[in-house]
């Protein structure tokens, strides 16, 4: 068995990180009018950090997935996330106005054409999913699609901004803050997990480890995110700093303070490892798992 620090995560994630863009740029949007591709490919393309694809590229290769039924649940899992911040940032949500180091959707293309290009992005996920022929299992696209389409929906991302948009200026408790940080940010990065887990087979228990990485990997990442909006500038971040305060949002930072909730992001790594180790997994098909874990909680922006 090769030691753990034998992984090259730089390497792994700049070859997997390369197919993901190759795709993305070949499929977004393409063929749609009016401006609307532009739309489209100006929200998904040059930027982000690709995480979410590389869960669904990672997992899968715990499982020995099936590699075009992976690439293509990277890049839909992707095509939801783009979508959510592009409605997230409009002026009825957060009302912000620089996205991934540049101007939002909104602001470079006008109100209506940011939310046909979110609602646009939303259905291609499912596109992608779901192509003609046999290149995908039919089964497994079905599989994938019911991941997404809960993660996406009234339980999972969009169901969390709802409660998010409700709390401004409540003070939530450390349950209530939890739940809506599982949903509007966590069930994305869990599904994730988990549509890379639907492309290949896996034991009942390995899959219930994997979930748990996920839905504590989910939660450390808000955390995180509320960390760095107090903590980086905007330079660094690629969007505007300061603003969960300023919009009153409850976050881990509000309601623990900055060292806690620091802390608590770091215990939540301890967590995601602990479950790859217990997953029953060979440990050398968990380590671009386990790197990501490490990469979400160390990250600078
Ligand atoms: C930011 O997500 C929005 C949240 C869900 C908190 P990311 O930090 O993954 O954003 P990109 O994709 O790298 O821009
Ligand atoms: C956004 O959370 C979550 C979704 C887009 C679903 P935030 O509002 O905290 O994300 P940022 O900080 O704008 O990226
Ligand atoms: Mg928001
Ligand atoms: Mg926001
Ligand atoms: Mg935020």
């Amino acid at each position: 068995m090769h030691d753990l620090h034998d992984f090259d995560f730089s390497a792994w994630a700049a070859a997997q990180g390369a197919l993901v863009e190759q795709a993305l740029t070949a499929w977004v949007g393409q063929g749609a009018p009016a401006g609307l591709g532009e739309a489209m490919r100006y929200a998904v393309l040059d930027g982000g950090k690709r995480l979410r694809p590389l869960l669904v590229l990672a997992a899968a290769q715990a499982v020995q997935g099936h590699a075009p039924a992976a690439l293509r649940a990277a890049c839909a899992v992707e095509l939801i996330h783009a979508y959510s911040l592009v409605h997230d940032d409009m002026p009825c949500m957060d009302n912000d106005v620089l996205r991934r180091g540049k101007p939002t959707v909104h602001i470079a293309f006008g109100q209506a054409q940011a939310l046909l290009a979110g609602d646009a992005l939303q259905a291609q996920a499912f596109e992608l999913l779901t192509p003609a022929g046999d290149e995908v299992p039919a089964a497994m696209q079905a599989h994938c699609c019911r991941i997404l389409a809960h993660a996406a929906g009234a339980q999972g991302m969009a169901g969390g901004q709802a409660i998010d948009l409700a709390s401004v200026g409540q003070p939530l408790n450390e349950e209530q803050l939890r739940q809506m940080h599982r949903l509007k940010t966590g069930a994305l990065l869990q599904a994730s997990v988990l549509l890379g887990a639907a492309c290949g087979t896996t034991s009942a228990p390995a899959l219930a480890a994997l979930s748990t990485y996920g839905e504590v990997l989910g939660l450390a990442f808000q955390v995180v995110d509320d960390v760095l909006d107090v903590v980086a500038d905007a330079a660094t971040l690629g969007k505007t700093p300061g603003k969960d305060a300023a919009n009153d949002k409850p976050t881990y930072v509000a309601l623990l303070g900055l060292p806690a909730a620091q802390a608590l992001a770091q215990d939540l790594l301890v967590q995601a490892c602990a479950a790859l180790g217990q997953s029953g997994l060979p440990q050398d098909d968990v380590q671009a798992l386990r790197a990501l874990a490490h990469q979400v909680v160390g990250r600078s922006h």
